[in-house]
């Protein structure tokens, strides 16, 4: 059996901090400890200086097949997850069409089988997305989906909303809301607010995002099923899941980077780069977000990876399609925008344990992935722990690199990145998938 070791970086999992060598065993960790024995034949992966962690796990991604293979592949996908430190990543059903049956959703696990990542699918939660009828969610279901979500668009029907809760409830699966109110957002293609007046732009409110994020969480109330709130966006919807959280709700939530990295301000420039939904906010929504992330109301950050061609985005800011890439730079903007010290006086400032919590473990139970989850189409345990017997998926870090972001050095078939040029702190060196390294020093394996 093919036997790594992991040799002298600081393990970082859901259960602490330490100083370990970490040997893995064809697809799973056989040891944990300091100054690990390395036998002829064992490949050693160098951590020094670095981190190593159970790999990520993202909640929200968009893989584009079927339908939009010029954009993404399922392939060209699970590779930037690689180099971007993920094992797992959830692809999210508004492909074309949409993984709203049992047929299309086999057919993306199929295609995640041989690839550098895990695939989950979400499951839409309307048949075509289209806000009608539900999806048959128990077949789905039935094929271990666990997360349903009409993403790209919110269930506009509070009616039908809360039935697809009472038939999520039964199936013990978590309904994921992208929550926008449709005719509150129509017409608008960037945040509503000074930058929008300046540069005639209409403006998506805030509250299209948080009259829905109210409305469900009376819903959870209501039916007692769970939701999962994605790429929150605005303050008052951060205070909106901490308070239904203090109350006992069954909610979660996740933030994107680039709403805890980039502000409206960016969109002066025109440039359909930064055009994104939700959109971008205001600093004060930034800062928002970011306590959220560090007072434990945001559970996981998730990319919302949304590649488009070139094409269809070098078009005018109101015709372009929103999203932006990433897999690749998301840790790394993390840790820029919430470990490293600026000295700027904000507050949102985390450890890099929680960070990688919010990366990972954290994600992982929201995907019901992890270890305790009952495991279904060949897919291994994420989020750790670090320990003897746990799958060998595994993330070596190095907090200290630091990197510029090349547009055309990325694995995606997209480009949109809005992080291009910039340089960003800390570098993903080692993936290792079931034992397998896939990236070593930040090179794709295959
Ligand atoms: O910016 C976005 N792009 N937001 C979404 O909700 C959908 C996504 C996409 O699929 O491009």
């Amino acid at each position: 059996m093919a036997e790594i070791v992991i040799q002298g970086g600081t393990v970082i999992d859901g259960g602490g901090v330490r100083r370990a060598d970490v040997r893995v065993s064809g697809a799973l960790i056989a040891e944990v400890g300091p100054n690990l024995s390395v036998g002829k034949g064992v490949t050693v992966l160098d951590a020094g200086g670095c981190l190593v962690a159970p790999g990520l796990v993202d909640l929200h991604t968009h893989l584009r097949e079927p339908g939009r293979e010029e954009a993404e592949t399922v392939d060209s996908g699970t590779r930037a997850a690689a180099l971007g430190g993920y094992t797992a990543v959830v692809a999210m059903p508004n492909t074309e069409p949409a993984i709203d049956n049992a047929g299309i959703a086999r057919e993306v696990l199929d295609l995640g089988r041989g690839a550098v990542a895990e695939v989950a699918v979400a499951g839409a939660i309307t048949v075509r997305r289209e806000g009608e009828r539900l999806a048959p969610m128990a077949e789905l279901a039935d094929l271990g989906v666990h997360l349903f979500t009409d993403d790209g668009s919110g269930v506009q029907d509070g009616a039908l909303m809360r039935r697809a809760l009472d038939y999520a409830k039964g199936l013990g699966v978590t309904l994921a809301q992208h929550c926008e109110d449709d005719a509150l957002a129509a017409g608008g293609a960037m945040h509503e607010g000074a930058w929008s007046s300046r540069l005639g732009i209409p403006g998506v409110p805030a509250a299209a995002e948080e009259a829905m994020v109210a409305r469900d969480i009376a819903l959870v109330r209501l039916t007692g099923a769970p939701v999962h709130f994605l790429h929150l966006s605005t303050a008052g919807s951060v205070e909106l899941v901490r308070r239904a959280k203090a109350e006992g709700l069954a909610v979660t939530a996740e933030a994107a980077p680039h709403h805890f990295a980039l502000t409206d301000a960016e969109v002066a420039g025109y440039d359909p780069i930064f055009k994104v939904n939700p959109p971008l906010r205001t600093g004060a929504d930034v800062e928002a977000v970011k306590v959220g992330l560090c007072d434990g109301t945001i559970d996981a950050i998730a990319t919302d990876h949304a590649p488009h061609t070139p094409e269809t985005k070098d078009v005018p800011f109101d015709e372009a399609p929103p999203g932006m890439l990433g897999l690749e730079t998301a840790l790394s903007v993390a840790f820029s925008e919430l470990v490293a010290p600026t000295g700027d006086g904000s507050s949102g400032r985390l450890s890099a344990e929680r960070v990688l919590g919010l990366f990972s473990w954290q994600p992982a139970t929201i995907a019901a992935l992890g270890p305790t989850d009952a495991r279904g189409g060949g897919h291994s345990a994420q989020g750790g722990p670090v320990a003897p017997g746990g799958a060998a998926n595994l993330l070596v870090f190095d907090p200290e690199a630091s990197w510029q972001v090349d547009r055309a050095g990325l694995a995606s078939r997209s480009h949109n990145t809005p992080y291009a040029g910039r340089t960003l702190r800390g570098r993903v060196r080692h993936t290792v998938l079931r034992g397998e390294p896939v990236v070593i020093d930040a090179e794709a394996q295959r």
